[in-house]
């Protein structure tokens, strides 16, 4: 068993810091960071101590020189995934590699090829299947309680605040710089509901469209820009005057989301952002075409089948719901508890996941922290089984997500060869 193990961080934005805080927490020390901005990097490298030798402008740097860690994680954007990816999995690095795995079909089969080849440990960071509560879920379906699957229904409630902020002002706005939404953000959901069934889908087809934040649909009286609209107090839901300054997605605190649009997170520094970047734009005046609801339709091999929901239009952001009707039960969760009524007895049972221990100190449900020491544990016993988010059952995911993306854009139905297609080459 090796122990002491090094993690390199390529990408030290939200998602690399996080990674590195926790990687760091659970005692193994982050050797080699490679970020671009100025701030970021030099943050980062001072909250984990990182010799200055060791921290690069750019993950080439880092990949030209001799290994400087066992493991990478690579937290740079959707679309500066594969080349990193191919890259340290090619010098021998351990790699725990941020969703989605890549923007398009070819790329994810190219990882998940070269994952296979290279002998390395490697999971995608499809943090849901680390989560007590999709765990619990898994559980409770594996135990047989609900009898065989017949139906499953998942939602995804983005939330009106989260869109605005991620998928009509942020980085996935738009599918030039971004993978589709189904993939940048839903590819969690596919891989949920095959992790959950536990089945191969067949046959898949979806709609779903930009319906709301478009040019058409801005107010006559709004000026464009939020810090100068006579709507953006009190009467516009996607102000980012609320959003980010009068605390209605952050509770009172100036962390994430405020952290995306600034690195000066005093009053001034987030009204200058908003003044003059792109966060302060008004939602119907961005350059945005992701979608803001999508459907999803699946049939699997045995005959079951599974609706899928993505919407913009919650209130709640970032939490899911998933209802399970099988042949003997029903169980129904909503990402807090999860309720199961057997049908032969009548008998109700409720469980609530939020009074597991620890579960608030970390990002996405505990999901972050879990799939950090399950990679720390896999690479330390280098078993790969260890990680149940490995090359090929998070292509799977990819795939099925890709093919549902074809179908609502091409209105077909999309059949779904067996995905048998990430081989050793
Ligand atoms: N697992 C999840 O639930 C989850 C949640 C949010 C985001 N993500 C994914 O994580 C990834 C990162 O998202 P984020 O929000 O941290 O984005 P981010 O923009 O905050 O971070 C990306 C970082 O990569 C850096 N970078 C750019 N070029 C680089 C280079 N050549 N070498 C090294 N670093 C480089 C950027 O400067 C930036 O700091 C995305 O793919 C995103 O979709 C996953």
């Amino acid at each position: 068993m090796k122990k002491n193990l090094k993690i390199a961080i390529i990408g030290a934005g939200c998602r690399g810091n996080a990674y590195a805080s926790l990687f760091h927490k659970a005692g193994t020390s982050i050797s080699a960071m490679a970020e671009p901005r100025l701030f970021q990097r030099n943050s980062a490298a001072q909250s984990f101590n990182i010799d200055k030798t060791h921290i690069f402008s750019d993950w080439r740097e880092m990949a030209s020189l001799p290994k400087l860690a066992d493991a990478v994680v690579i937290a740079t954007q959707d679309n500066m995934h594969t080349e990193p990816a191919l890259e340290f999995l090619r010098k021998g690095y351990h790699v725990l590699l941020e969703k989605p795995m890549a923007p398009s079909p070819e790329e994810c089969i190219s990882i998940c090829n070269a994952a296979k080849k290279s002998g390395s440990i490697f999971a995608v960071c499809h943090v849901l299947r680390y989560t007590p509560y999709f765990r619990k879920l898994k559980e409770l379906i594996d135990s047989g309680l609900a009898g065989e699957i017949i139906t499953l229904r998942h939602i995804e409630r983005v939330g009106y605040w989260h869109q605005a902020h991620a998928f009509v002002r942020g980085n996935w706005r738009n599918t030039s710089s971004a993978a589709p939404m189904i993939i940048a953000k839903s590819c969690h959901d596919m891989d949920i509901i095959l992790y959950l069934t536990g089945k191969k889908c067949r046959r898949v087809s979806s709609f779903g469209s930009l319906m709301h934040f478009k040019r058409e649909n801005m107010p006559a009286s709004s000026s464009g820009r939020c810090m100068s609209c006579p709507l953006a107090e009190g009467q516009c839901p996607y102000s980012a005057k609320e959003i980010y300054l009068n605390s209605r997605a952050l509770k009172g605190k100036f962390g994430w989301p405020v952290d995306i649009i600034t690195n000066d997170l005093s009053i001034e520094g987030v009204k200058k952002a908003l003044l003059d970047g792109p966060y302060g734009n008004c939602v119907y005046n961005c350059d945005n075409n992701v979608v803001d609801h999508q459907v999803v339709n699946m049939e699997f091999d045995n005959g079951m089948t599974s609706s899928f929901t993505m919407t913009a239009f919650t209130p709640d952001g970032l939490s899911r719901e998933t209802e399970i009707m099988g042949s003997k039960g029903y169980i129904k969760g909503d990402s807090n508890l999860i309720t199961t009524v057997d049908f032969a007895s009548g008998k109700k049972q409720l469980f609530d996941i939020t009074r597991t221990e620890g579960l608030l100190d970390d990002g996405h449900g505990g999901g972050d922290n879990g799939i950090v020491k399950d990679f720390i544990s896999a690479v330390e016993n280098e078993d790969q089984s260890m990680l149940s988010s490995g090359p090929e059952i998070s292509l799977e995911g990819h795939l099925l997500g890709f093919a549902a993306e074809k179908s609502r854009i091409n209105g077909s139905v999309e059949q779904l060869a067996s995905l048998n297609v990430c081989h050793q080459s």
